[in-house]
C-alpha cells in the first residue's frame, strides 16, 4: 500500500485531494493544526471511500519545532512515504501586523515557506526509498498578476512593512523558487517534484469570518466564477498517482505552464535555499 501526506487537509482543496487519492487504494495521513476537524474530515473520507488507512495527525506549520517533531513521530510510526503534498497555506487576510512566533519566525513565512522545507527534507529519506515518489507544493494563479515579481529578501519575514495578501504571494513565488531548486537536485532520483498553479478555487467562507466587508464581498463575487475544490483536487491526484511527468509547474487543467520569470534565476533560488536551510537547522538537528 502506497502511503501519502497531505497537509492542511482538513479542509478545502486538501480534503477533496485526500478523499480522491484514498478512494485510490492510498494509506493517507491528514497533516492539520485542527484536530477536532481534521478528525472530522478523516471519518467522512472513510465512510465516502471506504478506505480505513486514513488518520490525522497534528501539526502547526508555523512552529519548526512542531514541523520537525511531526517529521520525527510520522518516520518513527509509518516508515515508509511515496507521496507528499505541501498544500496547507496560511492565507489571513484579517491579519494587521506581522504576527512572529515563539520561535522568531513571521508566521505566514514559516507555514507557507519554511514548513514545506523543513518537512520534504525530514522526509527525503523515505521518500528516496520509495520506488516512484512524488512531492508536490501548492502554488497560486494569483501570481500571474505579478509576472515581474521578485523575492525581497529584505523583506522575507515582514521586517520592512506587513501586508497578508503581499505576503502570500511573495511566500508562493518562494515556494517556487525552492520547488525547483529540489526538482534539479533530484534530477537524478526516484524523487519527482511537481508544482500545481491553483486557479480560483471556492472557498468556504465560514472558515473566514474575520475579513471585513468588503474582502467579503469580493471573495463572494469571486466565488461566481470559481471551480469547485473537488475539481481543482483532481490535479493533485493525477499528480500523486498517475503516471510520472516530465514536467514541473501545472493549471486546473492539467497543463504545462510557466512559473514566474524570477522563479529560473538561479542565484536568488541558492540564496533562499540557504537562508531556508540555515533557518530550519536551529531547533532541528
Ligand atoms: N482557493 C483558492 O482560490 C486558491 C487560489 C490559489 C491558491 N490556493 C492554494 O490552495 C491551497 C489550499 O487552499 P484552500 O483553497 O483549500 O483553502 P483552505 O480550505 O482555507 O485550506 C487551507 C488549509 O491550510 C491549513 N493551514 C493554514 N495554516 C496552517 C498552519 N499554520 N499549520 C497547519 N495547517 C495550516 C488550514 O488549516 P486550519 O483549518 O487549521 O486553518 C487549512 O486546512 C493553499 O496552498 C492555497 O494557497 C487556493
Amino acid at each position: 500500500m502506497k502511503t501519502c501526506i497531505i497537509t492542511g487537509a482538513n479542509s478545502g482543496i486538501g480534503k477533496s485531494a485526500a478523499e480522491q487519492i484514498a478512494a485510490k487504494g492510498y494509506r493517507v495521513i491528514l497533516a492539520c493544526r485542527n484536530i477536532v476537524s481534521g478528525e472530522k474530515a478523516c471519518q467522512q473520507i472513510k465512510t465516502m471511500t471506504g478506505n480505513m488507512h486514513v488518520c490525522v495527525m497534528k501539526v502547526d506549520l508555523s512552529l519548526m519545532s512542531e514541523t520537525g517533531a511531526f517529521a520525527d513521530e510520522f518516520i518513527s510510526n509509518f516508515k515508509e512515504l511515496d507521496v507528499l503534498i505541501n498544500n496547507a497555506a496560511d492565507f489571513d487576510l484579517s491579519r494587521k501586523s506581522a504576527n512572529i512566533t515563539v520561535e522568531g519566525n513571521e508566521s505566514q513565512f514559516a507555514a507557507n515557506v519554511l514548513a514545506p522545507f523543513l518537512l520534504t527534507n525530514k522526509l527525503l529519506g523515505l521518500l528516496k526509498d520509495s520506488s516512484d515518489a512524488r512531492v508536490i507544493n501548492i502554488s497560486s494563479q494569483g501570481l500571474m498578476l505579478y509576472p515581474n515579481l521578485k523575492l525581497d529578501f529584505d523583506n522575507l519575514q515582514g521586517q520592512k512593512k506587513y501586508n497578508p495578501a503581499a505576503t502570500y504571494y511573495q511566500n508562493k513565488l518562494a515556494l517556487l523558487m525552492n520547488s525547483l531548486t529540489l526538482k534539479e537536485k533530484l534530477s537524478n532520483t526516484n524523487v519527482s517534484v511537481y508544482a500545481v498553479r491553483v486557479t480560483n478555487v471556492k472557498i468556504d467562507m465560514d472558515r473566514y469570518q474575520n475579513i471585513s466587508s468588503i474582502l467579503k464581498f469580493m471573495y463572494n463575487i469571486k466565488s461566481r466564477f470559481a471551480i469547485s475544490p473537488y475539481e481543482m483536487a483532481k490535479v493533485y491526484t493525477i499528480l500523486a498517482a498517475d503516471r510520472k511527468l516530465d514536467g514541473f509547474l501545472y493549471d486546473e487543467k492539467m497543463r504545462e505552464v510557466k512559473a514566474n520569470r524570477f522563479v529560473y534565476e538561479k542565484e536568488p533560488r541558492k540564496r533562499l535555499w540557504d537562508i531556508c536551510e540555515s533557518l530550519t537547522s536551529r531547533d532541528n538537528d
